[in-house]
């Protein structure tokens, strides 16, 4: 196939034509391209939006205009200049960087990438950012916007931390990135991810790569990248006890200040069956096994899911209740009443309410 006309060509030159006309081009970064400028913007646009990045730029760059300048510094200074980024790590490292570029590179940053990437906190894709747009070096870039447009357009799912869906990215990115044009195409790829390809509102009818993307194709280009697999947690089982009188009162105690939903009213609670049957028998007196096990449900917390198993007791008129007033209260979900509950008891206290009013319909 003629060059002109295969996809891969045709991907860059639309990244490229579209960067044209509505790339950016004037950030304080792209004046003067040096590479230890556009190696001090990469680092500092590396978890920080461009509006916010652009003065903490132009301060830094006042104060420390060049590599000799930043490594004769004291990190404390340095740091200063840094505070309110975040992210500290970036600071120290920019630092120790221009140290080794003074001790090892005679203060000249490198302009091969081998040597780039060997220093503190450049990986590859800075490393391929820095010298592309100050040098032209027709390096592939593969920051979180570039992984995010080329899984969509080529529909690569999994998650982009693991290896293999990586590994597919980089080959992706080697593919597409062309030889000429490279500060354009690699910005432009930026830039798509930033403004036009984002990660909640993807406007795909502003996009260049809408007629080839297969996300959009697909009809759900949220599908990519695929999300970091939630850890696994453990559950915990639990039963509570929905203790109601004749007229529908339910018996709710407040938890411990500490703890999950500390300070909360809820429902007493027991691990095992056995344990709920000598509640009973403490509490409620003899007459009281009349159970109703519902239908299990779960209530995810950050660390484990809890399972709960409602068992509804209904009191009767020979129940000899012997509650200690001072631990429980009698709610009457029909009056208002301000107490804290949390998610699933409000929700169990409505199922409660909708029993009771099935039973007298
Ligand atoms: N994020 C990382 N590098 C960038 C750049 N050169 N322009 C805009 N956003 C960026
Ligand atoms: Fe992203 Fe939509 Fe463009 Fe595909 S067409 S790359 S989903 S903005």
């Amino acid at each position: 196939m003629p060059k002109g006309l295969s996809p891969v060509n045709q991907f860059s030159e639309r990244v490229i034509d579209w960067y044209q006309e509505h790339g950016r081009k004037d950030l304080p970064w792209q004046q003067n391209p040096t590479p230890y400028r556009v190696w001090v913007s990469e680092i500092m646009l590396q978890q920080t939006q461009v509006s916010t990045v652009i003065p903490y730029y132009q301060r830094f760059m006042e104060r420390f205009p060049d590599v000799a300048s930043l490594a004769a510094a004291e990190l404390d200074e340095v740091l200063h200049h840094w505070s309110g980024l975040g992210y500290y790590a970036r600071a120290r490292n920019l630092h120790k960087a221009a140290v080794a570029i003074v001790e090892q590179h005679r203060g000249a940053f490198p302009e091969d990438i081998e040597q780039v990437m060997a220093l503190p906190g450049i990986g590859r894709s800075t490393a391929g950012a820095v010298l592309s747009f100050s040098k032209g070096q027709a390096h592939p870039i593969l920051d979180g916007n570039v992984k995010r447009v080329l899984a969509r357009c080529f529909a690569v799912s999994g998650w982009p931390g693991k290896s293999d869906v990586l590994k597919r990215l980089w080959a992706l990115t080697e593919e597409l990135t062309p030889d000429r044009n490279i500060q354009a195409y690699n910005q432009a790829m930026m830039d798509l991810g930033a403004g036009v390809c984002t990660r909640r509102n993807p406007r795909c009818q502003h996009c260049p790569l809408q007629t080839i993307c297969q996300a959009r194709a697909e009809g759900d280009p949220h599908r990519y990248p695929g999300s970091k697999p939630k850890k696994i947690l453990p559950v915990k089982s639990v039963f509570m006890l929905l203790i109601t009188d004749e007229e529908g009162a339910v018996l709710l105690e407040q938890r411990p200040a500490s703890g999950i939903w500390g300070g909360l009213w809820s429902f007493p609670e027991c691990s095992t069956e056995d344990e709920i049957a000598a509640w009973c028998r403490h509490k409620l007196g003899e007459k009281s096994d009349d159970w109703m096990l519902w239908e299990p449900r779960r209530h995810s917390f950050s660390h484990y899911h809890l399972e709960i198993t409602p068992v509804h007791i209904v009191l009767n008129n020979s129940t000899s209740c012997v509650m200690d007033a001072a631990t429980g209260v009698w709610y009457n979900s029909q009056q208002s009443d301000n107490r804290g509950l949390a998610a699933p008891v409000r929700r169990l206290l409505d199922e409660l309410n909708q029993y009771y009013e099935g039973e007298s319909a």
